[in-house]
């Protein structure tokens, strides 16, 4: 009887049985997916077991230390090389239908070239992705998430254009390997943070100056995602069905004031920080934005360099690039405000003066454990509707959200945190008509958050770093993530 009576007459507010479905209950529907989220260097450790050879992240850890906050490095990190078993029912427990984790280049390619297929690397993931079909998680694996082989970076890294080659074989010997069992790639996680981080300043491993290498490092990341993408389209798709994308990070960016100049200055930093890799794949044109092309040009001129400092693509560059995705992975934590920036243009070039603008956030915004990242959820549902907007409403995963706080199991701040992105991300989709087909958070336990070291605690679960065994601790989030998980619902 009760099944008629909800047939007929709904779920009432107070009705009993409800459930608690009352009508205002904020649901995700429509087969939206929930998942967490990882990185090989950041959780695996075993850095050099069994075959791995070394990566960036391994040589500058143990080379500069001093750079780490807490002097540490991903060697052991949390042990995952050997929990995959313990790991994964992590994720049982959580009741989540995908998991995002990547893959160690240098733990399967040891010489970064793909004569030399480590066998331990593709056993090991083998064994890992065996264990998530057993219980029923969808792997969704990003080929590179910062780990490069230190012998490539010998090389120049990604500001060597022939990177993209050895990317693509990598790809491929991933794609021959796994190609069966994952069905969601994701080709580069966050080119801004490794070009800008790595080739343009000191905070990640890479080169040295920007305004060169870094525009050099996103032109060979592009098109190395372009070129994968097009031979998984040619060649994997028919054989094993599946969808590629990128995930870019993207923070909301706000004008600070309602004058014109902080809207332009606005403007300027989204195509800077999303525009620089999203519109060559994203937009009609498949190329950088305009604004970016116009104010490099120039810089670039006023310099007395003969030729831009951002490389120019071929015509078939463009078509390669162009509507390279199946969806767009967004990564989105904060939200900065942002003003009109006062800075000259130096004979030095830099990617800073090269946007020129002034970014920061409000005092009242509640802070976290990390500098850079204060709870703006509002935030969420702008990024959304930029992306929609300006990039034809194209399919998004959010493949990260989530912040860190001080230790502790009873985090109820990371559960308010969950919660408001989650109401944000809601609106978005259910109200604007945004096209986002799941949420990741970020991350299933406390790792290595590269130059903060142990420091930043981002899990749901709490990793014990003192305890010989790295135990991991469900917090209040587990549970509030859980709930979520499992209904689609978030509580009243
Ligand atoms: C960005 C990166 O993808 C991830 O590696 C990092 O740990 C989180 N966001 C938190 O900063």
């Amino acid at each position: 009887w009760f099944m008629c009576f909800t047939l007929f007459y709904g779920v009432s507010a107070g009705d009993p049985f409800s459930n608690n479905v009352l009508d205002s209950q904020v649901c995700f529907t429509n087969g939206f997916a929930f998942g967490v989220a990882t990185a090989s260097y950041q959780i695996e450790g075993a850095w050099n077991v069994s075959g791995k050879s070394e990566s960036i992240w391994d040589r500058y850890t143990h080379q500069h230390p001093e750079r780490i906050f807490d002097h540490r490095n991903g060697d052991v990190a949390c042990g995952s090389y050997y929990k995959v078993k313990e790991d994964v029912q992590l994720m049982t427990q959580l009741g989540l239908s995908f998991y995002r984790f990547s893959m160690s280049w240098p733990r399967i390619l040891p010489d970064g070239l793909a004569n030399n297929v480590n066998e331990d690397g593709i056993r090991y993931y083998k064994e890992l992705l065996d264990e998530l079909k057993r219980n029923h998680i969808t792997p969704v694996v990003t080929m590179y998430h910062w780990d490069l082989p230190q012998c490539l970076q010998d090389l120049g890294g990604w500001t060597n254009p022939i990177m993209a080659e050895y990317f693509l074989d990598y790809a491929r010997v991933l794609l021959d390997n796994f190609g069966e069992q994952v069905k969601i790639w994701i080709t580069f996680n966050e080119p801004v943070s490794f070009c800008e981080g790595g080739y343009g300043g000191d905070d990640a491993p890479g080169g040295r100056s920007s305004g060169f290498e870094d525009y050099m490092c996103g032109h060979t990341v592009l098109r190395a995602h372009g070129m994968v993408y097009r031979m998984f389209e040619k060649e994997y798709r028919k054989k094993f069905g599946g969808h590629m994308g990128i995930t870019i990070s993207f923070s909301w960016l706000e004008p600070a004031t309602t004058s014109a100049e902080d809207q332009r200055a606005a403007e300027t930093a989204r195509q800077f920080n999303f525009g620089w890799f999203a519109n060559p794949i994203f937009s009609k044109t498949g190329d950088y934005p305009p604004i970016m092309r116009g104010v490099i040009d120039a810089n670039s001129k006023r310099q007395g360099f003969p030729r831009s400092r951002l490389p120019y693509f071929t015509p078939q560059e463009v078509k390669m690039m162009r509507g390279a995705y199946d969806f767009l992975g967004l990564n989105h934590y904060t939200t900065y405000l942002v003003q009109q920036g006062s800075r000259k243009i130096r004979n030095q070039p830099s990617y800073e003066d090269d946007v020129n603008v002034k970014i920061h956030q409000r005092d009242d915004w509640p802070k976290t454990n990390s500098s850079w990242l204060k709870v703006v959820p509002w935030g969420f549902r702008k990024t959304l509707n930029y992306v929609k907007l300006n990039y034809g409403n194209p399919k998004i995963l959010i493949t990260e959200n989530g912040v860190s706080f001080e230790p502790g199991l009873r985090d109820t701040k990371r559960v308010n945190y969950i919660d408001a992105y989650l109401r944000s991300l809601h609106a978005a989709v259910y109200k604007d008509g945004c096209t986002v087909i799941g949420y990741t958070y970020w991350s299933l336990m406390d790792n290595f958050e590269w130059t903060r070291g142990f420091s930043e605690r981002f899990g749901l679960y709490e990793v014990d770093y003192n305890s010989p065994s790295l135990t991991r601790t469900p917090r209040l989030s587990a549970k509030y993530f859980t709930n979520v998980a499992k209904t689609g619902c978030l509580p009243n």
